[in-house]
């Protein structure tokens, strides 16, 4: 087949960018890896970038197609040519263009080391010869985030990165709950604690780009949810996203209801309720936020009790909760469209939630 590229260019000695058309033969099965190496090979030796396992496993080959991160080597581009596109290549977003198609991982790898990447284990070495196993059920709460090979694709396109390039991230707040999950690791209120802090959780504005870039459906943005969860669980709710979060319950406990009017006091405080006060007034005045007294209670708020109450009586409360959901979203997955279902949602459906039996000897 035929295939087309139209590649942005860039010298990072002079700043130069341009964006160049390429056109090579290419056999039907080619990934867009292929396509740049058959370019490099036989049109334009000068193109730079990264590649290494050819198989979705090394996360070497991050970039955009089209404006959207992707891994170069699973791109098919035989539907492509078929629709008769040409698509736009560049490289991925949010972090500094070395040369062309490559860019500097340095603020990436910064920011995974910043996570304590590590397991400090939580219990005294076991005797000679035994080991210690973790349940499946356990393991489910990170199954996803494990996941991770760190190809960037997500931080490509993490809309609250752009806005403030010392957040985080989705990557990183993956790998970060990938330790706050493991049973076997100790530093969880230390963990939970750090990425509380600025930059850190509560900065995600949650446009979700992350989960759907992911190439291996590590769904960064539950992986964040997870850790909010839990910082909640563990009482660690200093920052105005958890007081945000926090208010949303109690407020459907209570009420069935969302109380918005009072979601600024309990949010930002009383003082700076107080100064939005005229502001408040004005909507109030307009008809678009409802008075809060006396509150607006649903019929069926007892249903709202009961399910907070059941939540809190089975410990769910924490990430346990989210991956429940999740289970429960891959079943109507699996029962809409089989072969659709993401990889890492059928797996988690394996969930015998069994010890294994203890070691012999
Ligand atoms: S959901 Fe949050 S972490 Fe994910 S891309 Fe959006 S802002 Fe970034
Ligand atoms: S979370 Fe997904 S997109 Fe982000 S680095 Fe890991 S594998 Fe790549
Ligand atoms: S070359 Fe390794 S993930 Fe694409």
């Amino acid at each position: 087949m035929e295939v087309a590229l139209k590649i942005w260019r860039y010298n990072g000695e002079t700043g130069e960018r341009k964006l160049e058309r390429y056109e090579v033969e290419a056999p039907e099965w080619a990934c867009l890896l292929d396509v740049l190496d058959l370019i490099k090979d036989k049109v334009d030796g000068t193109l730079a970038y990264r590649k290494s396992c050819r198989m979705m496993i090394c996360g070497s080959c991050g970039m955009r197609m089209d404006g959207a991160a992707v891994l170069a080597c699973k791109e098919r581009m035989l539907p492509i040519v078929e629709r008769g596109h040409v698509p736009v290549i560049s490289a991925m977003g949010n972090l500094p263009v070395v040369k062309d198609l490559v860019v500097d991982m340095a603020p990436f790898w910064a920011k995974l080391r910043a996570m304590k990447p590590w397991l400090e284990p939580g219990y005294n070495e076991p005797e000679e010869g035994k080991e210690y196993r973790v349940s499946q059920q356990q393991m489910n709460v990170i199954n996803k985030e494990s996941l991770c090979i760190n190809c960037g694709c997500c931080v490509s396109e993490c809309n609250a990165m752009e806005s403030d390039p010392e957040f985080l991230g989705p990557q990183a707040l993956a790998k970060g709950m990938r330790f706050v999950g493991d049973a076997r690791d100790q530093r969880t209120v230390e963990r939970l604690e750090d990425y509380n802090s600025e930059h850190g959780i509560w900065d995600c504005t949650r446009c979700y780009f992350c989960n759907q870039r992911c190439p291996k459906g590590v769904d960064p943005r539950d992986a964040i949810a997870k850790l909010g969860a839990e910082s909640i669980r563990y009482d660690i709710d200093r920052d105005m996203g958890a007081k945000h979060a926090k208010w949303f319950v109690t407020s459907a406990k209570t009420t069935g209801w969302l109380r918005e009017t009072e979601l600024v006091p309990k949010t930002q405080g009383v003082v700076s309720a107080i100064k939005q006060m005229k502001f408040a007034m004005s909507l109030a005045k307009h008809g678009k936020v409802p008075l809060p007294f006396p509150p607006h209670v649903a019929d069926d708020v007892v249903e709202a009790r009961r399910l907070y109450n059941l939540v809190k009586e089975q410990g769910r409360d924490g990430a346990l909760g989210i991956v429940q959901g999740e289970r429960a979203l891959a079943h109507i997955g699996l029962e809409d469209e089989p072969d659709k279902a993401p990889a890492s949602r059928i797996a988690a459906e394996v969930t015998p939630g069994k010890m294994p039996p203890p070691a012999e000897g």
